[in-house]
């Protein structure tokens, strides 16, 4: 061996070493990026278009007795949906977690001064259901 390999070979052998330290590093490097995704329940409710069928059904179950069957609202219970701007005014998602925290009369923003419960209380309500329920509401908007 001359000087020249000698040199090469202790760079191949440093090139090695450190390239088995970046092995080492990925699994560290790849938890990090766990920590940016999201919870399950929220890519559910996120990639689910929701099913206006099947959100009629669990409507008549969990909010039908305060939103009428129209959805036009039942007086001293709950309020008219179908030409609400709170509705028009805000994403599928950001009315599934409206639905889920609901909105008591200490809340501010409640216009009322009836409680809208959370989950219309119907805490066994899932993510998609509300979601196919939001899709329901939807095809009644005015
Ligand atoms: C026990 C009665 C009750 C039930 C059941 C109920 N709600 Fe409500 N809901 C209310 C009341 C009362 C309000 C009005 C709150 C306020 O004063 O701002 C309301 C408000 C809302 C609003 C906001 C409307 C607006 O214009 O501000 C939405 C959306 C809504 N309800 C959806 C639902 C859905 C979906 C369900 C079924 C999962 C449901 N509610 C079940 C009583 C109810």
């Amino acid at each position: 061996m001359n000087n020249k390999k000698i040199i090469m070979f202790a760079w191949v052998a440093l090139l090695t070493v450190l390239l088995m330290g970046c092995g080492g590093g990925s699994p560290s490097a790849s938890t990090g990026g766990d920590t940016a995704v999201k919870p399950r329940d929220q890519v559910a409710a996120e990639a689910h278009t929701g099913d206006a069928a099947k959100g009629e059904t669990m409507y008549q179950q969990a909010c039908l007795a305060c939103h009428g069957a129209d959805a036009k609202g039942v007086p001293n219970l709950g309020k008219d949906l179908t030409a609400s701007e709170f509705v028009k005014g805000n994403s599928d998602t950001e009315l599934l977690a409206f639905v889920k925290t609901g909105r008591p009369v200490s809340d501010p923003n409640n216009t009322t001064g009836i409680d809208m419960p959370p989950k219309g209380g119907n805490p066994a309500l899932t993510d998609e259901q509300i979601t196919d329920i939001i899709a329901f509401i939807r095809t009644l908007e005015e």
